[in-house]
């Protein structure tokens, strides 16, 4: 009750700050998904922030000194990508729509980041302001996907119109030769890059239908303007951080709050896969399952790194 309390009160400010109904109406949409208000004070115990050298390395390649680039995160959360990039470059800036996610975010930063409350969807800042921007695991959060229906058959084709939307944006923000970097997840990593998604094919399926895969992702980033220079999986990276390979993760609230995808379950795909991780930790089989599931990951990884040019 108290979490749900905290979050009207901060729509009404972020609503009063806009003045957009219509955005207020899509943020609707989006906490039936995942409630970062809620999810912020958890985030951090089962997120790190992976493949920071391959936001520099693309940012590196503009031309312009790491000291000398303005660079903002779009969804920037709790931080933890700001926190890990504020050594490296001369101004940082950050944006979400969560105030709670901003709220663990200036616990961690220094008062020179700039952190604004609003939508990526419709930024603030004036045209050409950025050398570059990373937008780190949030594209999968702009879209609504299917509805409630757990047979994949029923689901109307995937558009992406707010992912368009969005990187129109972020081309119109980016000076003239700025990079931007997206991390991403592919629909084949969302299936083998974390080893509980085969637990839960139905929510993978439909987190899937959120997010363009690359080919359509690059498609999308070239008619907003950009050229694509590079893109990379990273095959280390772990998301969650030292919890992930918990065998008993899936029973635990908490551990699943790591990952937005178990929001997307239904109850009876939940029952369903924590009955499956009781038994096979009952029977001994748990560690091979992870075993297996663990070689898929370490040929895909969990995440990729796009990386555009203005
Ligand atoms: C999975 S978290 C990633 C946070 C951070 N980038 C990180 O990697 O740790 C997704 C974030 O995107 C934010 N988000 C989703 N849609 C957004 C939008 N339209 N505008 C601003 N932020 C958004 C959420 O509030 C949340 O903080």
């Amino acid at each position: 009750m108290r979490h749900w309390v905290a979050f009207l009160v901060w729509e009404v400010d972020c609503l009063e700050q806009s003045g957009r109904l219509e955005w207020l109406e899509k943020k609707h949409a989006m906490s039936q998904y995942a409630n970062y208000t809620v999810a912020s004070e958890d985030y951090d115990k089962t997120r790190a922030a992976v493949g920071v050298e391959s936001i520099l390395g693309c940012l590196s390649r503009t031309g312009v000194l790491l000291d000398d680039q303005t660079v903002l995160e779009a969804g920037c959360g709790t931080g933890n990508y700001l926190e890990a990039l504020r050594p490296h470059l001369g101004c940082l800036a950050g944006m979400d729509f969560s105030e709670g996610m901003l709220a663990q975010a200036r616990t961690k930063l220094s008062e020179d980041v700039e952190l604004t409350c609003g939508s990526i969807l419709d930024m603030p800042y004036e045209d050409e302001r950025f050398d570059g921007i990373t937008c780190n695991q949030v594209i999968h959060h702009l879209e609504e996907g299917p509805g409630a229906s757990d047979d994949p058959a029923a689901w109307k084709p995937c558009s992406f119109p707010s992912v368009t939307q969005f990187f129109q944006e972020a081309y119109r923000v980016l000076k003239p030769g700025g990079a931007f970097v997206i991390n991403a997840t592919s629909h084949k990593q969302f299936r083998d890059g974390y080893w509980w998604a085969d637990l839960i094919p139905v929510a993978v399926a439909r987190l899937s239908c959120r997010m363009p895969d690359l080919d359509q992702l690059r498609q999308i980033l070239t008619a907003a303007g950009f050229d694509i220079e590079a893109v990379s999986a990273d095959l280390d990276g772990i998301l969650q951080g030292p919890s992930y390979l918990d065998p008993q993760g899936p029973l635990s609230e908490a551990w699943r709050a790591g990952d937005s995808t178990w929001s997307l379950t239904s109850d009876a795909e939940l029952a369903e896969a924590q009955q499956r991780v009781r038994r096979m930790n009952a029977e001994g089989t748990m560690q091979s399952y992870l075993d297996e599931r663990e070689s898929k990951r370490s040929n895909i990884g969990q995440t990729t790194f796009v990386c555009g040019r203005k």
